[in-house]
């Protein structure tokens, strides 16, 4: 599981851990905006707790988790992305299935935001860029979009939902001796290159 701040770099880091585990990568937020682009009831319920920074609620995620766990390229573990981002979440999970190991990406808040509302998006590739930090390929920055949340406010209210509801989860998994911590402030290959050293010493 990789856990962390808005912006800590999470969906930046996976790819490397889906490299060396070949375990899907299950990301709430992304199976959410789909819902929420594909206009499905769900995508309509979520929709306003993301737009104002909010959590969605807990029955929902834990709805939609139970049944991407039951998808047949889950069946040897996957790695969580944004799941869990609260107690009662960690607390449903572990009903369901163990966690083996977290990776905690720290990021302080004063980095956090620049790095927010400088992302931008392929729709095309998927891919994760930056306007200073990553720069995307030439010939391809008219394509990009920003999400809709990535504005100054809405990241503060993200971030002060993270404060409140998703860092307890921290010690929870501390207690429960898997928690293994890694600096998010350097460059994304100097984070990558402790986040591909701590899954390996998983
Ligand atoms: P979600 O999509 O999960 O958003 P998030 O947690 O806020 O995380 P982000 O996707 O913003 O950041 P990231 O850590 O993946 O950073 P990234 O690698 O892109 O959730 C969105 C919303 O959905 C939530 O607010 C909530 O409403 C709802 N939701 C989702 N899951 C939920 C759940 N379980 N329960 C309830 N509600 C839920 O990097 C960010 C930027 O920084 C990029 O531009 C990147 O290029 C750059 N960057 C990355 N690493 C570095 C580095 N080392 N140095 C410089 N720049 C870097």
């Amino acid at each position: 599981m990789l856990f962390g701040p808005p912006g800590a770099g999470k969906g930046t880091q996976a790819e490397i851990i889906v490299e060396i585990t070949g375990k899907p990568q299950v990301s709430t937020g992304d199976m959410l905006r789909s819902a929420v682009s594909q206009g499905t009831k769900l995508g309509l319920e979520a929709k306003v707790f993301m737009e104002s920074g909010k959590l969605v609620p807990d029955q929902v995620i834990i709805g939609l988790i139970e049944d991407r766990l039951n998808e047949p390229d889950a069946s040897n573990g996957v790695l969580f992305d944004g799941f869990p981002r609260t107690i009662p979440q960690a607390e449903a999970l572990a009903e369901i299935t163990e966690v083996s190991a977290v990776i905690s990406i720290e990021v302080p808040d004063e980095d956090i935001v620049n790095r927010i509302v400088g992302r931008r998006m392929d729709p095309i590739t998927g891919e994760i860029y930056h306007v200073l930090f990553k720069p995307p390929p030439p010939g391809t920055e008219s394509r990009l979009v920003q999400r809709k949340d990535d504005n100054e406010d809405t990241v503060r209210m993200r971030l002060a939902a993270y404060h409140e509801q998703t860092k307890p989860l921290g010690e929870w998994y501390s207690n429960r001796g898997i928690l293994a911590i890694v600096d998010g402030t350097g460059t994304i290959q100097e984070v990558g290159h402790s986040v591909a050293k701590a899954v390996r010493s998983i």
